[in-house]
């Protein structure tokens, strides 16, 4: 693997691989790297010639008062995961190599960010499309790899792709949980020990709910009600937002059918945590 720390060294050897005839596979992440984003990179080893993996905790998606100063990092690990996970390249850049200057344009996706995490962070959803832009830009991907358990923001970026006709496949690749059911994610270090063992509460209510649409129950609200009754029996959980939409525009139907999503977000303590799970109506 090769660590690199400027556009021009990726896109020098991105530009080889592709005259080579091969195929570049793109894993965006913010480092602190776990399972889940071990999966990524191995989805992409097995589908493309050369594997990118940037490393950039990214200033413009975190909001004021949030935790980009404080996002947890460790690049000597992230670089042994990701070696071991066949990376081939690994981009780290500083904040001055991403943005050398105050940035004039912002890639804003509409719609699908009017709610959920665009809601509670009115900036973010613009940050992530803006650095996954440039991403693409510079690495020039024909695959790129991004995780269910930020479903929201796969259809993001997913519709970024669509709607400006980038020539890159967005591949979703499953959540992986730990075994009691919690979503891996790099802020689960901030649970202390009791909101440790309360947070697969996300988990277990979107069980509940899928439960029910599996009963035959298709009203969104009978389903998010029965998800946040979950969440409310725990103490430590403080429910933000319930919801059973349909998967690709993450709009509310009268009646669920076809593909639907369930979303969850609530704090355990102070940390905010995120779920979602696919449940797939058969029309009959
Ligand atoms: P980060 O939170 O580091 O996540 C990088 C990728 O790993 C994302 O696509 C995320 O959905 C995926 N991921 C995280 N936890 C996962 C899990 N438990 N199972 C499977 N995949 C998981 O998401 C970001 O960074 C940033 O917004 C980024 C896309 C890099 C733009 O800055």
């Amino acid at each position: 693997m090769q660590t690199v720390t400027t556009i021009a060294e990726v896109r020098r050897l991105t530009d080889a691989a592709r005259r080579d005839g091969g195929t570049v596979g793109l894993v965006p992440t913010m480092g602190y790297l776990h399972e889940g984003h071990v999966s990524l990179m191995e989805a992409a080893r097995r589908e493309c010639d050369l594997v990118v993996m940037t490393n950039f905790v990214n200033p413009l998606q975190f909001g004021v008062g949030e935790d980009f100063e404080a996002y947890p990092r460790d690049l000597e690990r992230d670089a042994e995961l990701s070696e071991a996970a066949g990376v081939d390249v690994a981009f780290v850049p500083a904040v001055e190599e991403m943005y050398p200057e105050p940035i004039a344009t912002t890639v804003t996706v509409g719609g699908v960010t009017d709610r959920f995490e665009g809601a509670s962070r009115p900036t973010h959803f613009a940050g992530v499309a803006t650095v996954v832009a440039k991403l693409f830009a510079i690495a020039g991907p024909s695959r790129a790899y991004f995780g269910e358990k930020d479903w929201q923001q796969v259809c993001v970026v997913r519709r970024m792709a669509r709607d400006l006709s980038l020539p890159v496949a967005v591949v979703a690749c499953p959540t992986l949980r730990e075994p009691d059911g919690l979503a891996r994610s790099s802020r689960n270090v901030y649970l202390g020990p009791a909101e440790r063992a309360a947070a697969p509460v996300l988990h277990r209510a979107l069980l509940a709910g899928r439960d029910l649409i599996d009963d035959g129950e298709r009203a969104p609200a009978a389903v998010e009600a029965r998800m946040a009754a979950v969440v409310d029996a725990e103490p430590l959980a403080d429910l933000d937002y319930a919801a059973a939409v349909r998967a690709d525009d993450l709009t509310r139907p009268d009646v669920l059918a076809g593909e639907v999503r369930l979303l969850i977000a609530a704090r355990v303590g102070p940390p905010r945590l995120l779920d979602n799970l696919g449940v797939t109506i058969a029309t009959a």
